[in-house]
């Protein structure tokens, strides 16, 4: 077996039982600006059992990491974000191999841009995740051919986000429900930063359990 290249600085983080192999794993995907050991507590408490894999964007933006190129706020560089969705959809699949999680059972947690991401993941590489939670979200890409998915979304947006225009959250859910996803959308009073309320709704979420649709 070649030697993983396991592409992005990251960390892992085993879940509270690091014999049980089938235990989920959480992919934490950190905003503009961040890194990989911003979104481990929030992880941590969102599922405190799970596997915690945190990436660091490897495209720089004037010194802030992200995961893909932007021509400008809110328009993104197509062809490398195509790009960098397959290499993260590639480290999953390593990583996973690696650190021996099961690579059926990853859901995504991200933040803006690692929101946006996740969301490109789910469109170009369905099969890398079951599932993800996407905050302050907006549409990546629309790809033709739609592609098949039947992973869990939960989308929760900022009903004030100067960053992400509200119409965006009803497409992006159009979006991902066109390619077989089942998307939960949850409209928090609160602009781009997260709120206890995202926090609170996204833990039930992955608990299994309904979180009111808006
Ligand atoms: C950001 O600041 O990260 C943007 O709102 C989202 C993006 O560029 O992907």
């Amino acid at each position: 077996m070649s030697a993983p290249r396991l592409a992005f600085t990251h960390t892992f983080t085993p879940g509270a039982d690091p014999a049980a192999k089938s235990e989920r794993t959480l992919l934490l995907l950190h905003g503009t600006g961040g890194n990989e050991h911003d979104l481990v507590p929030l992880g941590r408490t969102l599922a405190p059992g799970a596997n915690l894999l945190s990436p660091r964007g490897s495209v720089l933006e004037n010194g802030m990491p992200r995961f893909f190129r932007r021509l400008a706020e809110g328009v993104f560089d197509e062809a490398d974000l195509r790009r960098r969705a397959a290499d993260l959809a590639d480290f999953v699949a390593e990583a996973a191999e690696h650190y021996r999680f099961d690579p059926a059972r990853v859901t995504a947690v991200g933040y803006s841009n690692g929101a946006n991401i996740a969301s490109a993941v789910l469109l170009l590489r369905p099969g890398t995740l079951r599932g993800a939670v996407l905050f302050r979200a907006m549409v990546p890409l629309v790809p033709d051919p739609l592609p098949s998915t039947d992973a869990r979304v939960l989308i929760s947006n900022g009903r004030v986000d100067p960053i992400v225009p509200l119409a965006e959250t009803e497409r992006l859910a159009s979006l991902l429900r066109a390619a077989g996803a089942g998307v939960d959308v949850l409209l928090q009073p609160a602009g781009h930063q997260l709120t206890q309320a995202d926090l609170t709704a996204a833990q039930a979420w992955l608990r299994g359990e309904s979180v009111l649709s808006s």
